[in-house]
């Protein structure tokens, strides 16, 4: 896809250079997976070098700028509704210019324009470097896209801005794209093919993280145990790679123990793991670290071997149970969550009872669960009919939803009783004189504040649990601090 530069489409011009001087204000916000808030902090940190200050006022805005998710239709939905949002606020501020991000603008394209007057630049995931060009042309009152898909981008050399940081907790991205093609995702159309990025770039981003008093890093990808760098370059390349580049190429499991053994006092996480791409390495790296969260989450979709092959998952049922009883065998006390889709095409009732009896085997600690929606392009959508009714798949969701909630409690109640090690990120939501933190398994538990502060290790003693959160009291510094 080319590079467009819709000249017809006259509108309002900034003043660049005064505007460069006087500091812009951008807005930005983000829907969708962790990748897009991470990418907001790489847009940000772009723009901070044009002139850019962030605002939390989208009415103070000149550039608001809205990173979208494709995944599902209502996450869609939600943008199309924000624009409308815009628009009225452009009635009050008529110089702001409006950018649309992410997935819905590599899937839409310079469509957008058309379908939603408001916006006046659209940008894909890997094309966010252009962003001062674009910004340009938008400036001169011409509509601008970008929607180039690209080999090599990692965004390796940028320094993330961090937005709503706590300070605490900070995303590293370390591959772009994905190549699995599952049926059902839109994924490897809007972010591309598959890439890894350079281990010393990821060492070096941590590494001022840790400066900077960030004390738990979570490495995101799409797909993070596919992670290959082997110099640059598309995954699907490294066949062709020279005989140098593959006796020094750095795995995932590597990259893990690189970073836990660089950064002993970081705790470390990962996420997504696709089960087919999970190796035993990978299991033994997080058990010979202490620092590496004892935490997986490692989507299903679904527990039935028929659907599985239709999402083109490349495992079955029971190579995730040896997968989970691997897991259990080596870390006994690591915790594992899930992603299910509901409803898939073909599903009968019988492939839902097949995923609600692999739930009853594994009984995740947590999950996200979703009723399937029809994305255009996949090959779902081109070779399979929507067949499952809307009532059906809620009411299958519904149950997956009640089951999951009670494994979440049967994991919860065993820590009640026991002294376990919190990270405080925040102050709790529901109480202004409590602390909110997670434990290494992601589990969040809350307790009042004492003299404790954000971004210290607690010894926490839990004394209660709901399905969502573990409370209790700290009873002293853990001695990770
Ligand atoms: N590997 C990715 C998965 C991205 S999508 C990651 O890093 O998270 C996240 C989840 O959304 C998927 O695991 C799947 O359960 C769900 N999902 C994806 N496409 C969907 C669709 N068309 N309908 C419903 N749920 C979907
Ligand atoms: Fe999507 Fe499957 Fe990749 S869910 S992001 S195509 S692993």
């Amino acid at each position: 896809m080319e590079k467009i530069i819709d000249e017809s489409i006259q509108g309002q011009s900034l003043n660049l250079d005064q505007k460069k001087e006087n500091q812009r204000k951008l807005f930005i916000e983000s829907y969708g997976c962790q990748m897009n808030f991470s990418d907001s902090e790489i847009v940000a940190s772009i723009l901070a070098k044009e002139g850019f200050n962030t605002t939390q006022n989208l009415e103070d805005a000149d550039l608001v700028l809205v990173n979208t998710c494709s995944i599902r239709d209502k996450a869609e939905q939600t943008v199309r509704k924000r624009l409308q949002k815009y628009n009225a606020v452009k009635k009050i501020n008529p110089g702001m210019k409006v950018g649309v991000l992410g997935c819905m603008a590599e899937r839409l394209k310079s469509k957008f324009l058309e379908e939603e007057k408001i916006v006046d630049l659209v940008v894909g995931p890997d094309a966010y470097k252009d962003l001062p060009n674009l910004i340009e042309e938008v400036d001169a009152g011409r509509n601008a896209v970008n929607v180039i898909l690209s080999k090599e981008e990692t965004y390796g050399d940028i320094s993330p801005v961090r937005l709503q940081s706590n300070g605490v907790s900070a995303f590293v991205s370390i591959t772009r794209g994905c190549d699995n093609m599952c049926t059902f995702c839109v994924v490897p159309f809007t972010r591309g093919r598959e890439r890894s990025r350079d281990p010393q770039s990821i060492l070096q981003e941590i590494e001022e993280l840790v400066n900077q008093n960030f004390k738990e890093i979570t490495l995101l990808g799409q797909n993070v145990d596919s992670y290959l760098w082997y110099g640059g370059g598309l995954k699907k390349d490294f066949v062709k790679a020279s005989d140098f580049q593959k006796a020094t190429a750095v795995n995932f499991a590597k990259l893990l123990d690189m970073v836990a053994e660089k950064f002993p006092k970081i705790r470390l996480r990962f996420t997504t793991s696709n089960p087919q791409d999970m190796t035993l390495d990978v299991i033994n790296i997080m058990a010979k670290h202490k620092n590496i969260c004892k935490y997986i989450h490692l989507p299903i979709q679904s527990g039935s071997d028929r659907i599985l092959k239709e999402m083109n998952r490349l495992h079955t049922r029971q190579e995730y149970f040896e997968l989970i009883n691997n897991i259990k065998k080596i870390i006994p006390e690591c915790a594992i969550s899930q992603d299910i889709i509901t409803g898939f095409p073909t599903e009968t009732e019988e492939d839902h009872q097949d995923t609600l009896s692999l739930m009853e085997y594994v009984k995740y600690e947590y999950g996200f669960m979703f009723a399937y929606s029809e994305r255009p392009g996949t090959l779902a959508e081109r070779k399979l009919e929507d067949d499952v009714p809307y009532d059906t798949k809620k009411r299958r969701l519904a149950e997956i939803i009640a089951l999951q909630r009670s494994h979440s409690t049967y994991r919860h109640e065993g820590y009640v009783g026991k002294t376990i090690e919190i990270l405080i990120e925040k102050e709790s939501k529901k109480s202004d004189m409590h602390w909110s933190g997670r434990n290494t398994q992601n589990i969040v538990a809350v307790f009042p504040k004492g003299d404790y502060k954000v971004g210290d290790f607690v010894m926490v003693r839990i004394d209660e649990c709901t399905s969502a959160t573990l409370l209790g009291e700290a009873v002293e510094y853990s001695d990770n601090n």
